[in-house]
């Protein structure tokens, strides 16, 4: 960490993301001291506070969010770190005082990270304004800006901010954000894969049947209709949280740790993606999700989607991929699973044995953080029967009950140590629409798209995801949640 004065300035400080996220994961890294002293936290907003009323908002909502990591001794030096700015974005003259101001706090030349938690219409004139105004220079410090999802909405309008924004900022200064990435358990899909010899050489399309990525959620629309009902789980989840999985689980090895050689890799693989067959993907809507406050009457917009796609290079050729994501379903659980292949030729008279399955390994993801692996083994005192059993390990058991940071803390420490590797690069963010976008406009305007169909609140969703994955003779599965 770089010894010059630091300041981390929120855009949108006003906003739930501040209350619930941003200082919550503050305050963490504060409390185990991994923030630089002379650290200035600057919330920025058309809201009116002064730097006690914004303290005293802050606190409140950590300790309703920050769970068990409030701390009400280390509260008060942390806060003497946090002030509050009113003014306006969209005006330059505004933005220009903001940064007399912001000189004034920080008595020396210092360190810039931008943090947008603002609407996403906003990025694009924030950051020009922001041009305008001589924020982005780094004459003396570096310029950092974090840009929240969604990035976009299209291919179209990903290239246009893309654009607009390197029209002030190099790549280098843009940390644009999945906070899928900056979770444990998909961090640790590389060192898996990387940092032990066993499963890699098995993790290919020799021995690997098809990988199922599931990432469901058990909340349904709640207030945020005005956004999802013109996203979509598509645009949701899709495009930025399960790709960027999907490329964890796929990309072949870089040769160092290195942010730009790991996200060449993440690139790589998704160019290797083949266009999605229309008739490959289900749609979905949850029963009652059109009464839903700010839906419309006869919304289209799908809450539920299943894919299966193929990665066209040596490692991966015709191995399925299977991707779901839901909203009201039965569970949230996010679970990778690689489905081996049955072993070539089985000499044990398995007439009876209809329990015999494939080698199956699941990275649970979220929420009883994991790695199981399934595999066979002999019933005592039968003769031939066998019986699938697991080898699991749990987080909470290796390294207790609270070892899993939220992911903002580890996003927010990588944006100010300078390290984008868990960062969406431009062409990554271009890349995974360019797969999304046909299926989007497939659903619109295809007669040969799958229709509409629905299913309950609270189940595993629709019938037809079952389906996808029957015709291949597959099924669906899930080792990280134990059901009755
Ligand atoms: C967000 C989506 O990016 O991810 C939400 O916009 C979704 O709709 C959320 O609920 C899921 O995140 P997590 O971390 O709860 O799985």
């Amino acid at each position: 960490m770089t010894d010059k004065n630091t300041s981390i300035v929120i855009f949108g400080a006003s906003g739930d993301l501040t209350r619930r996220k941003l200082i919550p994961a503050l305050f963490h890294l504060f409390c185990k001291g991994r923030l630089p002293d002379s650290i200035h936290i600057i919330g920025f907003s058309d809201g009116e506070f002064d730097d006690a009323g914004f303290r005293d908002h802050l606190c409140r909502n950590a300790q309703k969010f920050a769970g068990d990591i409030y701390d009400d001794s280390v509260w008060p030096a942390f806060a003497s770190r946090i002030f509050y700015m009113q003014g306006d974005l969209t005006s330059a003259e505004s933005l220009a005082k903001f940064e007399s101001l912001l000189r004034d706090k920080e008595g020396g030349a210092a360190n810039r990270l931008y943090h947008l938690a603002i609407p996403p219409f906003l990025y694009a004139p924030t950051i020009a304004n922001l041009g305008a105004v001589g924020m982005t220079t780094q004459d003396e410090g570096w310029r950092r800006v974090i840009i929240e999802k969604p990035f976009g909405s299209d291919l179209a309008s990903a290239q246009e901010l893309n654009r607009q924004i390197h029209a002030v900022m190099a790549e280098e200064q843009i940390y644009r954000i999945d906070h899928y990435l900056g979770k444990e358990t998909a961090q640790n899909i590389l060192f898996f894969r990387f940092a032990n010899t066993v499963f890699e050489p098995i993790w290919n399309r020799n021995y690997v049947e098809n990988v199922q990525i599931t990432v469901l959620e058990s909340v349904d629309v709640g207030h945020r209709a005005g956004y999802y009902d013109k996203a979509g789980v598509l645009r949701d989840m899709f495009q930025n949280h399960l790709l960027q999985l999907l490329s964890l689980v796929a990309m072949e090895p870089p040769a160092s740790f290195d942010a730009d050689l790991l996200r060449n890799e993440k690139v790589k693989v998704l160019k290797a993606v083949r266009p999605i067959n229309l008739a490959d993907t289900v749609r979905a809507q949850y029963e009652g999700y059109r009464q839903a406050e700010g839906v419309a009457d006869d919304s289209e917009t799908a809450t539920y989607a299943a894919l299966k796609l193929f990665i066209d290079n040596w490692r991966w050729k015709d191995v399925p991929f299977y991707l779901r994501s839901g909203k009201a379903l039965k569970e949230k659980v996010s679970e990778i699973v690689i489905q081996f292949r049955q072993p070539p030729h089985v000499m044990f008279d398995m007439t009876d044995n209809d329990d015999f399955t494939a080698n199956r390994l699941s990275l649970c993801i979220q929420p009883d953080e994991g790695i199981h692996q399934r595999f066979e083994t002999k019933i005592p005192d039968s003769t031939q029967d066998t019986h699938s059993v697991e080898m699991a390990f749990h987080y909470r058991d290796s390294f207790g009950e609270s070892s899993i940071p939220d992911a903002y803390e580890r996003l927010l420490m990588d944006a100010l140590r300078g390290d984008a590797s868990l960062f969406t690069r431009s062409d990554g963010i271009e890349t995974a629409w360019r797969i999304i976008d046909p299926v989007i406009a497939g659903w619109q305007h295809d007669n040969a798209a799958p229709p509409m169909t629905t299913y309950a609140a609270g189940t595993w969703g629709p019938q037809a995801a079952d389906a996808l994955l029957a015709r291949a003779g597959h099924t669906w599965e899930i080792s990280c949640l134990h059901e009755d």
